[in-house]
């Protein structure tokens, strides 16, 4: 039994359209002109029974009801045997609250994020009697769900946006932002919803998957700010966009990937609706745009 990666939400923070976003991608998905997509989670089987969910969106409930394979087997029973989470953001540990409800799972994290969650004193609506919570170290394959071997590794990043002090390290490389690397039998593949730049020594680690999902959250850096809805660039957010010279097109090219899919799109890229020639540069350069749904087989 191979790989199945199912995208449980393709959209960054906010989703799309976002509750309070009158941009023109919210807008054609508010009138079904384009389809809507929920915040960012994929899950993951080695075996099509067993599922880890990697990051918890505010959205989770949703997803859940739409993925047939995370639908109880019995009276409490879930196939969703752990969470796995990439960095502490909003869009990432929000949905933990929503798998409350006694439901054993292991909670998988760098310990940084870890003590993250910990400090916050809500998430103690998951009881301990139930939800494991196990600290992984970076570089240390281990156990995600029945034969899924994963391993966490840094990758540039920040520190959640709601723990930002007065200066921010965009590029801080550590346990707050880590890509995934996971192996079901002779399948490789990558899931980094967050990235900063593409290091020489992360190209070395992805050359030669056969599947990397990667930070789609912007088309350009200044996106936000040409549309008048934020002064923050992706740099500042800790993303490096699809775009331009220091962008993921340019700087995937040449890499051996077997498939290519952006994830963790905002509502404000082109690449959303169908018709944009934005999206269209990046399928001929080789990549799919995730969308709420999605599945990939190996
Ligand atoms: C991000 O990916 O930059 C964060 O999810 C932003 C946020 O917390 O809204
Ligand atoms: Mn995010
Ligand atoms: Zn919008």
């Amino acid at each position: 039994m191979g790989l199945r990666a199912y995208i449980l939400g393709a959209a960054a923070g906010g989703g799309l359209p976002q509750w309070n976003c009158g941009c023109e991608n919210c807008n054609l998905a508010r009138s079904g002109l384009i389809p809507s997509q929920t915040q960012s989670s994929i899950c993951i089987s080695g075996n099509d029974r067993d599922w880890a969910i990697i990051n918890a969106s505010p959205d989770l409930r949703d997803q859940v009801r739409e993925a047939d394979m995370l639908h109880p087997t019995g009276l409490r029973e879930s196939p969703i045997k752990s969470v796995l989470l990439t960095n502490g953001d909003i869009d990432h540990v929000a949905g933990l609250l929503t798998l409350r409800e006694q439901q054993p799972f292991t909670l998988f994290a760098t310990s940084e994020i870890h003590a993250v969650i910990a400090s916050n004193p809500v998430f103690d609506a998951l009881n301990p009697r139930f939800v494991n919570r196990t600290e992984i170290a970076l570089e240390r394959p281990f156990e995600l769900v029945t034969n899924v071997i994963a391993t966490l590794y840094s990758v540039p990043g920040k520190v959640p946006l709601y723990l930002e002090g007065d200066k921010v390290d965009t590029q801080l490389e550590g346990e707050q932002t880590v890509g995934v690397h996971i192996q079901v039998g002779n399948t490789s593949a990558h899931y980094i919803p967050g990235c900063a730049a593409l290091t020489t020594d992360l190209k070395r680690r992805l050359q030669g998957a056969d599947i990397v999902f990667f930070d789609g959250t912007l088309w350009q850096d200044d996106e936000m700010v040409v549309a008048g809805l934020s002064q923050k660039t992706g740099g500042r957010m800790g993303h490096m966009s699809m775009s331009g010279p220091d962008g993921s097109l340019a700087a995937f090219d040449g890499l051996d990937v077997g498939q290519k899919i952006y994830v963790h799109m905002n509502n404000t890229n082109p690449v959303l609706r169908p018709d944009a020639r934005e999206r269209r540069i990046a399928e001929e350069q080789g990549w799919r745009i995730a969308h709420d749904g999605m599945e990939v087989a190996v």
